[in-house]
């Protein structure tokens, strides 16, 4: 007999519950952003300076000229990145990978070094990934780089992402407390989501400064680079699929520094990454990198979210002091919301309903870029400086966030991400609160430029509220996109502007997400560190769909565990939504009354009649 149990999938979180409609106007009072104070116990060794020291390329030793390896493996091919200083004339212009084996080390490839940014990848297929392996990358003048290529982390249960953004350059110190916390913590993956290099025409010596501030954890685990705006020398960048720009703040769309130099940051920073899910350049040749990569059963789909991204100059009427900057209190959201402006681009949202189907050893689907699909922030710089909305943000065009929050949830995917200064997890809707997934994005390493999340109104009624913090809930963002925010990490006195990381891990066996979030100088290894104000919080991956079914389908019951289902509307072929699920038994939810074609493990059943709900 079908069961017919027909209901929202509720949140569920560690912390917390409803906070009273009085309670929240309580909240409304202005705000106390000495909320986020981090115990001033934690904060032992802050730097002393905010100046931004000049940018060199120190002199090393020729045994030292390898200044840092990335990899990742995928599917069984290994790719390394090499990154050198600047080497002599009359040096060798070829580097060599090799692994231990039986107590000697094995040449596997030797690589000609790229003469533009020293740096060589090489790639290796068959990789066996069921055994870690020491690696050894060499330079014929003697210099010798080892690290630890690990085995792929099918056996955990739980698999651990760091994920981190926006390596200011007014410290350009070392970042000993982040590298020691990260070392315990011993995450399978270290994110970066973009801004490792604020030095605008300096890129090289500042990738080279990221690698001697993050090598040491780098070295010995697989790790994802991905450039933002400051990357590619911007101070914010709308990628118009690679136009020209002409304009220094690129509000025109597309591209002011030189294509070399463009290509050179995503060389560096992506090259390692698994093989382009479609290479074709964008305009100009400026090269691409969208791809998936499989680590432990989570299958991270990285995707550029600035790339093809329309400017907003000559698109949408200025309307404040920049052409992204709104602060006009009475401009009509919807006017801004424009067809032509493109957010994630056809060729991503294609790349995603693809990547979205395929569940082969994949527990957890989980999407990487730049930043969160919302305007959740309103003061920006300084605490006197309030936006309604800015069209950097991904909360702009409208239509084009939510394209991508349908691909995400199509999966139930998670999204990392930074960016923001700012941390936040926000549970985001499309049509109606929550009815998408949750995004996390990481605070930042350290801070040039902060944001504050400090809402006038109060949150609409509903909703999660994190009884820790006073502004959680229910809000409209500046573009009237409805967001929920679970927590924020505000800039205050005591928390170095609100600087830190993100730590998530992924339970494949109870299908719970944690997402922890760090300040800086705190060691973790004390049993009294703490975390920022709100966090942790535990989410299920099916929170990630959090839409309210309208019907159900007839109960599944499988023969063996944990079958991936995939559900598609008969009536237009669309593809509602494909998963792993837990257990031997799933109840569909729906969200229109009518026939589906219904797969398990491949297995396709047609015409399955819709069961009303509620
Ligand atoms: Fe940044």
């Amino acid at each position: 007999m079908p069961t017919l149990t027909v209901h929202a999938w509720p949140l569920r979180v560690a912390v917390g519950g409803l906070l009273g409609l009085t309670t929240l106007l309580a909240y409304a009072a202005p705000a106390d952003t000495t909320e986020q104070v981090v115990n001033a116990e934690q904060s032992p060794k802050p730097p002393a300076k905010q100046k931004r020291e000049p940018l060199v390329i120190p002199k090393v030793d020729r045994d030292k000229v390898i200044c840092f390896c990335l990899y990742t493996v995928h599917h069984k091919i290994l790719k390394l990145s090499a990154q050198l200083y600047p080497l002599l004339e009359g040096e060798a212009r070829t580097l060599s990978l090799e692994v231990e084996r039986e107590g000697g080390w094995e040449k596997l490839q030797t690589k000609e070094i790229h003469p533009v940014g020293w740096m060589t990848t090489f790639r290796i297929e068959n990789w066996d990934d069921t055994r870690s392996w020491n690696y050894r990358v060499s330079h014929p003048g003697g210099a010798k780089y080892t690290g630890i290529i690990r085995k792929n982390p099918l056996d955990k249960d739980v698999i651990v992402v760091g994920n981190l953004s926006c390596n200011s350059n007014t410290d350009r110190g070392p970042r000993t407390d982040i590298i020691a916390n990260l070392k315990h913590q011993d995450p399978d993956l270290l994110f970066f989501a973009g801004d490792q290099s604020y030095d605008h025409k300096q890129h090289y010596a500042a990738w080279l400064l990221f690698g001697r501030q993050f090598g040491e954890i780098i070295k010995d685990r697989p790790t994802v680079t991905i450039p933002d705006d400051h990357d590619v020398g911007h101070p914010n960048l709308w990628g118009a699929a690679g136009k020209q720009s002409f304009r220094s703040d690129g509000a025109d769309g597309g591209y002011f520094m030189p294509v070399e130099y463009v290509n050179e940051v995503q060389q560096a920073q992506t090259s390692h990454l698994p093989d382009p899910f479609d290479p074709t350049p964008v305009l100009r040749g400026i090269s691409v990198y969208y791809t998936s990569l499989n680590v432990g059963g989570i299958d991270f789909a990285i995707i550029e979210d600035r790339k093809w991204k329309s400017g907003p100059l000559g698109i949408v009427p200025k309307m404040g002091p920049r052409p992204d900057h709104i602060n006009d209190p009475k401009f009509d959201r919807q006017s801004i919301n424009v067809p032509e402006a493109e957010l994630l681009g056809e060729r991503q949202l294609k790349f995603l309903r693809q990547w979205g189907q395929n569940w082969d050893g994949v527990t957890f689907k989980t999407v990487l870029s730049q930043s969160p699909f919302a305007n959740a922030a309103h003061l920006h710089g300084a605490e006197n400086n309030r936006l309604i909305a800015d069209l950097d943000s991904n909360g702009w065009p409208q239509h084009g966030r939510d394209a991508a929050l349908r691909e995400f949830r199509r999966c139930f995917a998670l999204h990392l991400c930074g960016d923001q200064h700012l941390a936040t997890v926000i549970h985001h809707g499309v049509n109606d609160w929550e009815d998408a997934g949750i995004s996390f994005a990481s605070p930042s390493i350290w801070n040039l430029y902060g944001r504050w999340w400090h809402p006038l109104d109060p949150a609409f009624p509903g909703g999660y509220r994190n009884p820790a913090l006073p502004f959680s809930g229910r809000y409209l963002d500046g573009l009237g996109n409805k967001i929920t925010m679970m927590a924020y990490a505000n800039p205050a006195p005591d928390n170095h502007k609100a600087t830190g990381y993100g730590l998530v891990r992924f339970n494949k066996k109870s299908r719970e997400i944690t997402l922890e979030c760090w300040p800086r100088f705190v060691d973790v290894t004390k049993p009294e560190a703490k975390q920022y104000t709100g966090w942790p919080l535990t989410v299920s991956q099916f929170d990630n769909y959090g839409r309210k079914p309208i019907a159900t389908l007839p109960q599944i019951v499988s023969e063996s565990p944990d079958p991936v289902v995939q559900i598609i509307d008969e009536q237009n072929g669309e593809i509602v939504y494909t998963v792993r699920i837990k257990g031997t038994t799933f109840t569909p939810k729906v969200f229109r009354a009518g026939s589906y074609t219904v797969r398990v493990d491949g297995r396709e059943t047609k015409n399955v009649q819709s069961i009303p709900g509620e």
